[in-house]
């Protein structure tokens, strides 16, 4: 349970917002790469943090995150012509590159100075792992890239999808590192049917519907484990990461090959973009390149929404990008939920993972009152996370470095085992958390 303030200053990310300066401490994701595949191709809109931008590949291949509206009388630049290392407004000409300088005004006397007085708001790009990522701080603080492991990977190897979430950023993110409702949310069946006693994992929701969750705080945010008990097999052990402020990387099945993670941006208040990743790690897709295709271990990657509608992924989304990436399953057609597959099947008859997630989460309201919540053991790694949040506005606020900032987190993996019961996961699982070369774990918090 918060305090009002205390929801007001987690959920608020605009500019001048004590979040929203938090965020601004870090790289944005801001679009995937191929939304803007090619020099000079259309700009396209985005929100970011509550700010309306355009984003477009100059004719030299940077990519620049700029104000969405002209200098001159405020029209919307996604019109614009892209061309010759800049953006031209197609109201009166006006010309921006990519730093937001504007370099050509043909609408006035040529011998006027006026354009190199003008200028629009601009941020610093970087692309790594077919994500561009935006700077939207005081340029002193900006942070080294964020060198992910998956972003690292061979493009062959990973996989990126992202699809609108109609809520609040931190509701999205809670519902990520909640790793208690995979028991009932997702793999959920009707009272009485049993799960599959071949796997781990269904073995462990045969004893344990209740998991318990440890946190173990890092100078990146924290790490953290699921454990469900296998009986006389000892703990079924769910390793994950949670970085500042917004991504998580969990393991991947099976995950000594690869894992995935999730980044949850803030547009505005209440609308989110949901980055979906996949990578196989690099010592495996090495070892693929030396294989024939067909001998390669088993991708772990994912069709991206270029696919045609309809096709859906491995979450069981099938988003527009025509219609910012919104799901074709969403609030309006009740995510299509089956009440007769509810009954016999699933716990929910919605089909697909991130559907399942979006429709209990935005179901929470835009921006969740949670003032009314009762939390409770499982909600750990949630108030955690929460508590680490408001921590780091105040150290904002006090002109320190948050957690996060610095690139401790490049070499982090996420991974599930089984450990015997009297062994602790924190311990045993470093060299495979903290990896590549052995145990390399950051300094605690
Ligand atoms: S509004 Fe853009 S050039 Fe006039
Ligand atoms: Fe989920």
């Amino acid at each position: 349970m918060l305090t009002q303030e205390q929801n007001e200053t987690l959920c608020r990310v605009g500019p001048g917002t004590p979040m929203g300066d938090l965020m601004r401490r870090y790289w944005v994701p801001a679009a995937l790469s191929w939304e803007v595949p090619e020099p000079d191709s259309p700009p396209i809109t985005i929100k970011l943090l509550g700010e309306e931008l355009v984003a477009f590949r100059q004719t030299d291949g940077r990519v620049g995150v700029v104000g969405a509206r002209c200098a001159h009388r405020r029209a919307h630049l996604f019109w614009g012509r892209n061309e010759e290392n800049g953006i031209r407004c197609v109201y009166h000409g006006w010309k921006f590159d990519c730093e937001g300088a504007c370099v050509d005004m043909p609408s006035e006397p040529e011998e006027s100075n006026f354009k190199d007085k003008v200028h629009i708001p601009a941020y610093p790009t970087v692309e790594a792992g077919g994500v561009i990522w935006a700077y939207m701080g005081p340029p002193e603080k900006k942070p080294a890239p964020p060198l992910f492991e998956w972003t690292q990977v061979p493009a062959t190897h990973r996989g990126i999808s992202k699809v609108w979430q109609q809520c609040n950023w931190l509701q999205a993110l809670e519902g990520g590192i909640d790793s208690s409702h995979i028991n009932y949310l997702h793999g959920g069946k009707p009272p009485g049917q049993r799960y599959d006693d071949n796997t781990v994992a269904g073995r462990a929701r045969n004893l344990s519907g209740a998991p318990v969750i440890e946190v173990v705080p890092t100078d990146y945010g924290y790490t953290y484990a699921g454990i469900r008990t296998l009986g006389d097999e000892g703990n079924y052990v769910r390793g994950y990461h949670w970085i500042m402020p917004w991504y998580q990387l969990r393991p991947g099945i099976p995950s000594d090959s690869g894992a995935s993670g999730h980044m949850w941006v803030p547009m505005d208040d209440e609308n989110t973009i949901v980055y979906n990743m996949h990578y196989t790690f690099p010592e495996k897709a090495a070892h693929d390149h030396l294989m024939d295709p067909s001998e390669a271990s088993t991708p772990v990657w994912f069709r991206d929404a270029r696919e045609p509608v309809g096709a859906g992924n491995a979450f069981g989304d099938d988003v527009d990008p025509s219609d910012n990436f919104r799901a074709t399953r969403n609030m309006d057609n009740k995510y299509k939920i089956d009440r007769e597959l509810q009954k016999t099947t699933t716990f929910t008859g919605i089909t697909g993972t991130n559907v399942q997630d979006r429709a209990v989460q935005e179901s929470m309201g835009a921006i969740a009152d949670r003032t009314l919540e009762r939390l409770g053991t499982t909600d750990r790694a949630i108030i955690n996370a929460r508590r680490t949040l408001l921590k780091a506005v105040k150290t904002v606020q006090d002109g320190g470095e948050p957690p996060g900032v610095a690139p401790t987190y490049y070499k982090l993996r996420s991974r599930e085992t089984v450990l015997p019961a009297n062994v602790q996961w924190f311990e045993a699982m470093k060299p495979i958390l903290f990896q590549i070369d052995g145990p390399k774990a950051p300094a605690t918090a």
